[in-house]
């Protein structure tokens, strides 16, 4: 289980978490919502220590990772998959390599070894074959679907997407939403989904959470968050772009 309390961070005079509380309970799938520069980058962060919080906690299978040295991130970072916002590919590396690299930097695993993952990995988010294609030679979504391959390769029990489906096409984006889906299902990983993609939410959500002005507004079911009178998410929920 992920359990956040009371976190807070700021830059300069920019206080962009104000108190975040919120809990994942492991096999969940919970999609994050909230308007741009809400602070939702900033939050998954702090869930994988990337970002040292001002204040409160992060608490991850009962260990609070705000408190852990570089050596104990390292360690608790194994279990976690990251698919950052605009997913950078080293360029220099073919998809094979990219793909790989953690499993040879991280592992004793043989070049064979690598080489069947990184093949299962291609295959399970749509590319089988384009191994041996440099990054410059894909399209935008070939590129997001590789650094997904990639954030799989380690089969991490937790995986945080941000903004998985932003710049794919409709189709694309479903299947993008049928992968967490399976994943969720398949190996009960606990996954974490921010999205401006409405579309999304009602695809692949156990739970759904909104921030509003540095703290969780709103956590439930897809279908409360439908539901609810509540003016402020209905105005949200009214203005996002709808996937055609
Ligand atoms: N490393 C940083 N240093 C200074 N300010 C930062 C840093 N990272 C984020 N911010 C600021 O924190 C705020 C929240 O940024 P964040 O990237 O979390 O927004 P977001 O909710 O993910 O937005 P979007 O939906 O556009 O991706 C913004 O005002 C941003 O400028
Ligand atoms: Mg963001």
């Amino acid at each position: 289980m992920i359990d956040i309390k009371n976190l807070k961070k700021k830059f300069g005079d920019n206080e962009v978490l104000k108190g975040v509380d919120l809990k994942i309970d492991n096999g969940v799938t919970l999609v994050i919502i909230g308007r741009s520069g809400c602070g939702k980058s900033v939050m998954l962060k702090h869930i994988i220590g990337l970002l040292k919080p001002d204040e409160g906690s992060v608490m991850i299978e009962g260990k609070d990772i705000t408190k852990m040295n570089e050596k104990e991130l390292f360690e608790i970072r194994k279990k976690f998959g990251f698919l950052f916002q605009g997913a950078a590919l080293f360029d220099s590396m073919n998809v094979e390599e990219n793909i790989g690299l953690a499993l040879k930097e991280n592992t004793l695993m043989s070049v064979k070894e690598i080489a069947d993952i990184v093949a299962e990995k291609l295959e399970d988010v749509g590319l089988p074959g384009i191994q041996k294609m440099k990054p410059s030679d894909l399209s935008g979504g070939m590129k997001k679907r590789v650094s997904l391959a990639r954030s799989l390769a380690t089969n991490p029990e937790y995986i945080l997407y941000d903004e998985p489906t932003t710049g794919l096409d409709p189709v694309m984006s479903d299947q993008i939403d049928d992968l967490i889906k399976d994943l969720s299902d398949k190996f009960k990983v606990t996954s974490i989904v921010v999205t401006h993609d409405i579309f999304s939410v009602y695809d692949v959500a156990d739970r759904v959470a909104m921030m509003h002005e540095g703290k969780i507004y709103f956590e439930g079911t897809p279908k409360e968050l439908t539901e609810t009178d509540d003016v402020l998410i209905r105005d949200f929920l009214n203005r996002t772009d709808k996937r055609i």
